[in-house]
């Protein structure tokens, strides 16, 4: 089914329009709604959610009848992509995600390329089934976690504060590092072909732990792999729209948007805002920057937060955003705050 109306979020994107202001939240399905933890309960562990095509589809929707965001996000994780290239994965309830760790180039020769995107067959129907069924000035997103920082959980088994284990891994054995990225540049470029084709408008490469990185390692594991990824999806899907979000790319941001070729990047609240809107914002569209913390506050706190990422980006291609993704406790009603405000501001 063909819906025409035009979607305010995807022409940002496209650098078509610099007088809308869209908003969406990174981590917009989750467990700040109580829906969300209605089905989350339903369906069993997080990983059953993910790989259900009508519970995913469902949790992707609900913050969408609920706030009325531009962009709806396919409900999933980064990190089924090791799980389908059989390093499997399992999410510890208040603990996070648990991988059985990468130790050697053995195991990396060993992960499973032959079929990652028939493996994720029902996430791709979820994409298809949230096409169908959102309104038609709604973007559907799709993404991927960029490669270096879906390879940090797959070294350390874990999330860690500063990614060292993979950090340390890419010292001790580079080629290692190299094959592993590469294995994630070339099954990233199939999934997100793939939910284009299933119905995203637009996707997202989420690099959480691109700013751990050394000048130099940022060039190899963060800019070289994403540009990768953009022209492989380009050569398959002419005119795909992608948004990179490098966290903590500070000031390489610039030259991360130039040389990967990313329509729009994400920029996390502790952005230097001048910077980014002289140096980034410049180049193209921008998307987030309020921390989310200040959402768990609400009241002045927020209103003040939130007036000053509109006064430093709102003269420019700007999609309003978190920096980075909501917390579990944030109270609804300063989401609900929070939408309000920046509608008014439009
Ligand atoms: O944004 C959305 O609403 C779409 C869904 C989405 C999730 N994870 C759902 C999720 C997206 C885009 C992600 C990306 C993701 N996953 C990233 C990159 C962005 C970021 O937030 O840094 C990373 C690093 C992961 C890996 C991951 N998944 C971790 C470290 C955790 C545990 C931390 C936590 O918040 O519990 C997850 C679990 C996860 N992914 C949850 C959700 C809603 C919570 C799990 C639950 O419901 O029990």
């Amino acid at each position: 089914m063909t819906k025409n109306t035009t979607k305010p979020l995807l022409e940002v994107l496209k650098g078509n329009a610099n007088s809308s202001l869209p908003v969406w939240m990174m981590r917009q399905a989750g467990r700040y709604l109580p829906e969300y933890r209605a089905t989350r309960a339903q369906a069993g562990s997080f990983l059953d959610l993910c790989y259900s095509p009508e519970l995913a589809t469902e949790v992707t929707l609900q913050p969408i009848r609920r706030f009325g965001f531009d962009a709806a996000i396919l409900f999933s994780d980064i990190l089924v992509v090791p799980d389908a290239m059989g390093q499997a994965v399992r999410f510890e309830e208040g603990i996070g995600p648990r991988l059985d760790p990468i130790e050697d180039g053995q195991a990396i020769r060993q992960l499973d390329e032959s079929n990652v995107v028939g493996r994720l067959a029902p996430v791709i129907e979820a994409v298809a089934r949230i096409r169908d069924a959102l309104p038609g000035e709604t973007t559907l997103l799709g993404f991927c976690g960029a490669p270096w920082t879906v390879a940090s959980y797959m070294i350390a088994g874990r999330g860690t504060a500063e990614q060292a284990p993979a950090r340390v891994f890419s010292y001790r054995e580079p080629a290692g590092m190299e094959m592993l990225v590469d294995k994630l540049v070339r099954a990233s470029i199939d999934y997100l072909v793939a939910q284009l084709k299933a119905g995203a408008d637009a996707v997202q490469i989420f690099d959480t732990w691109g700013g751990m990185l050394t000048d130099s390692q940022f060039e190899r594991f963060v800019v070289e792999p994403t540009r990768r990824i953009v022209d492989g999806v380009r050569a398959q899907v002419t005119d795909a729209v992608i948004i990179g979000f490098p966290r903590g790319g500070g000031s390489r941001m610039p030259d991360y948007f130039h040389r990967t070729g990313v329509n729009a990047v994400g920029i996390d609240w502790m952005a230097d805002r001048d910077f980014v809107r002289e140096q980034v914002q410049t180049i193209g569209p921008v998307q987030g920057n309020l921390d989310p913390l200040c959402l768990v506050v609400g009241g002045d706190a927020l209103d003040r937060e939130i007036d000053l990422v509109l006064d430093a980006f709102s003269g420019g291609p700007f999609v309003f955003n978190l920096g980075h993704g909501i917390v579990p406790e944030t109270p609804i009603e300063h989401v609900e705050q929070m939408v309000a405000r920046v509608r008014a501001f439009r």
